[in-house]
């Protein structure tokens, strides 16, 4: 069955999104539907000024869960070129981020890579991680569909392919710079629609002692905090360790550790060699996964119900302040804003303006529910109450940042009502 857009009244052609009725990780077809976030635009697709007046394509954004592995994944998927070819996510924009992929490649190159060796880093984005690694004794490749984004890795030094990662291209590096001893993919994998080919990719391209490692939003955290706006189009599976073991081991691969980390509402590292099963520590999580219910429909049910709690509130709390003369506006302008306000309906009469800091997305609008974005130095000026921290994930830099605002007697409040 084919999902269309709604038709775009410019001459470019309909953008379809395509069911996908079989699970990305186990290929069974038992697959529920756990959550309906309706119909939404792209996330990352921001509108220019000029293009207000266009129609936007809007996709269906409903979650799934296989029964059979436990995977959650999305019922749709959007063409990949339509979200990624123009994409407007710079990782450098974050302090915080920025040191913590650093970090990632400092350790792993230490454990893993000999001198000379290939670092290869999947979504690669500005380069802005692979460049620590410039004046070490090691080899880079980045890899990145963004054509804009990948000019911007190889002006700053760091050979950039401007494609996807796939089995084909992984045969290609491995025969002209591999095999390498560390890849690198983080916040990767949930994007992926083959699995099965990237995993295919991964055993072609890893040296027989190298490593791949990985980060991903963790399941546990986004079903413990309610944090459905971290679902949308670009994120295909959203992963609990034992789907992601049971994939690994079925391409001649071992998820040998992981470790748990704050970063993006709660990720999972994971270390993946060549080999099979997985090992006594990674056994471990997945008994806990098991006792916790992270694959049990039941589990799901209820996190669609807190969603829905959640819009209601959200969307009442910003009435009540509206009422009482507050002016709302919104800090942070990550796709996980357009998630936000286009599934709770929060339009510009709520929230005027939503502030960010990242140049490229300044002066466009929000997808969907077009606000404008304007500059963060811009807050201080239009003087806002209270500012609604769409970019939750990065409320310690942000508040920190900020810090002025909140000695004024300014207040964050998160789509999930935490204030501070
Ligand atoms: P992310 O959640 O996908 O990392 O996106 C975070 C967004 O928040 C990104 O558009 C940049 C913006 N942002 C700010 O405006 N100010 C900040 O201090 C930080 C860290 C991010
Ligand atoms: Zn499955």
């Amino acid at each position: 069955m084919e999902v269309t857009g709604a038709p775009s009244n410019d001459s470019k052609p309909a953008v379809e999104a395509r069911l996908r009725d079989t699970c990305r990780v186990c290929d069974s077809n038992q697959l529920i539907e756990v959550l309906d976030l309706g119909r939404q635009p792209a996330a990352n697709a921001y509108i220019a000024p000029g293009d207000l007046h266009l129609e936007e394509p809007k996709f269906p954004l409903t979650l799934n869960l296989c029964t059979n592995c436990g995977q959650a994944q999305l019922g749709h998927v959007v063409p990949a070129d339509h979200l990624y070819r123009s994409y407007m996510f710079y990782t450098s924009t974050s302090q915080t981020m920025t040191e913590h992929f650093a970090q990632l490649l400092r350790t792993n190159v230490d454990e893993f890579v000999s001198p000379g060796g290939l670092v290869v880093e999947i979504g690669s984005n500005d380069g802005s991680a692979l460049v620590t690694l410039l004046n070490d004794n090691v080899r880079v490749l980045g890899v990145d569909p963004s054509r804009n984004i990948s000019v911007v890795a190889n002006a700053r030094g760091i050979p950039t392919i401007a494609e996807f990662f796939t089995g084909e291209l992984a045969g290609e590096i491995y025969t002209t710079a591999g095999p390498a001893d560390l890849i690198v993919g983080c916040n990767v994998l949930g994007h992926v629609d083959a699995l099965d080919d990237v995993c295919l990719g991964l055993r072609t391209l890893l040296s027989e002692s190298g490593a791949f490692v990985f980060e991903v939003p963790y399941l546990g955290d986004l079903l413990d905090r309610t944090e459905y706006d971290t679902i949308y189009h670009e994120h295909l599976s959203y992963f609990a360790v034992k789907p992601l073991a049971h994939l690994f081991d079925r391409h001649g691969l071992r998820l040998d550790r992981v470790e748990f980390l704050p970063v993006h509402g709660g990720s999972v590292r994971g270390t993946v060699k060549r080999g099979s099963g997985w090992s006594d520590q990674v056994a471990e999580v997945i008994d806990a996964e098991e006792r916790e219910g992270r694959s049990d429909p039941g589990t799901f049910q209820a996190f669609a119900k807190r969603v829905g709690d959640l819009r209601a509130r959200l969307v009442d709390t910003l009435v009540r302040y509206s009422d009482e003369g507050l002016q709302v506006m919104g800090y942070g302008a990550p796709a996980k804003a357009s998630v936000v306000l286009n599934y709770c309906g929060i339009g510009t009469d709520l929230l005027p303006t939503v502030f960010d800091s990242t140049p490229a997305k300044q002066g466009m609008h929000v997808p969907g529910t077009h606000q404008p974005i304007l500059d963060v130095s811009a807050v201080d000026e239009h003087g806002p109450d209270v500012l609604l921290l769409l970019a939750w994930n990065h409320a310690e830099e942000i508040t920190r940042k900020e810090g002025w605002f909140l000695e004024r007697g300014g207040r964050f409040l998160t789509p999930h009502l935490v204030e501070s």
